[in-house]
């Protein structure tokens, strides 16, 4: 069953036209990576999605148009976005944060076990829940905006540039923890990201894209092993 499905996505910064005919197709509990250079429209990609930007063509979640919701119906729906510059709320600590994430549950107890388990997923915030979040690592922030999408109990995750400004060890130890997630709680993703190799340990396919179109779609062995992959994405 296919959960996401974008066909011929157009997205529009006033009259700037950044996307021009995307395709996305994430099935249920899938993951699907979005690769491309700078300014490529990953992150646009995203915000078609969640709705932050003004788009055209057809989007569908779980069998029903989403085009033009608002972001906070989108957010209902269960689709939860981990945006570039992660979006963790400086002025409150770390357990108030990961609450947040929650405020359309209900079921304290649930929500409570789920705050243990993203402190088990992220063992480094364990020391930190009473910390500001403004206080953290770059790492730590980063952990915390994807344990905070986690507690919405999203069915689709939108992960964009999770490694970026991380030391590559840091990087690794947090999709080390992504690719758990995924395995322990069957999340669907879409995963936007510059580093291929990280992309790759955590996507089944991935899509290409070059001013606001697909370019390349394929499973991420087929990308892994093509040339021109190797060379833009791969180092080598
Ligand atoms: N708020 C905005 N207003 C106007 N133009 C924008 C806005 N945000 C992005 N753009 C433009 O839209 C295009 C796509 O940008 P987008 O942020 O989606 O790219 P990206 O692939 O995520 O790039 P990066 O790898 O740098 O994050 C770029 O040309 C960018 O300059
Ligand atoms: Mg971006």
């Amino acid at each position: 069953m296919t959960l996401l499905e974008l066909a011929d996505v157009t997205a529009f910064y006033g009259p700037v036209q950044v996307l021009d005919g995307v395709s996305l197709s994430v099935p249920e509990g899938g993951s699907v990576g979005i690769l491309g250079a700078n300014g490529a429209g990953k992150t646009t990609t995203l915000r078609a999605v969640s709705g932050t930007v003004r788009t055209g063509g057809r989007i569908t979640f779980d069998g029903r148009d989403i085009r033009g919701l608002r972001p906070d119906q989108v957010a209902a729906l269960g689709i939860a976005h981990v945006p570039e510059g992660r979006g963790t709320l400086g002025q409150l600590s770390v357990r108030e944060n990961l609450l947040v994430g929650a405020y359309l549950r209900k079921g304290r107890k649930a929500i409570s076990a789920d705050v243990d388990y993203c402190l088990d997923l992220f063992p480094q915030l364990q020391d930190r829940v009473s910390s500001r979040a403004a206080a953290l690592s770059g790492g730590e922030q980063q952990m915390l905006a994807v344990a905070r999408a986690f507690m919405a109990k999203p069915k689709l995750l939108l992960l964009d540039e999770a490694s970026l400004g991380l030391a590559p060890s840091t990087a690794k130890t947090v999709y080390d923890s992504i690719r758990r997630l995924r395995r322990e709680s069957g999340i669907a993703m879409v995963v936007v990201e510059q580093n291929a190799n990280l992309a790759f340990s955590l996507v089944d396919t991935a899509t290409v894209l070059e001013t606001g179109r697909n370019v390349l779609t394929g499973s991420s062995a087929e990308l892994k092993g093509m040339d021109e992959i190797r060379r833009a994405y791969l180092g080598g």
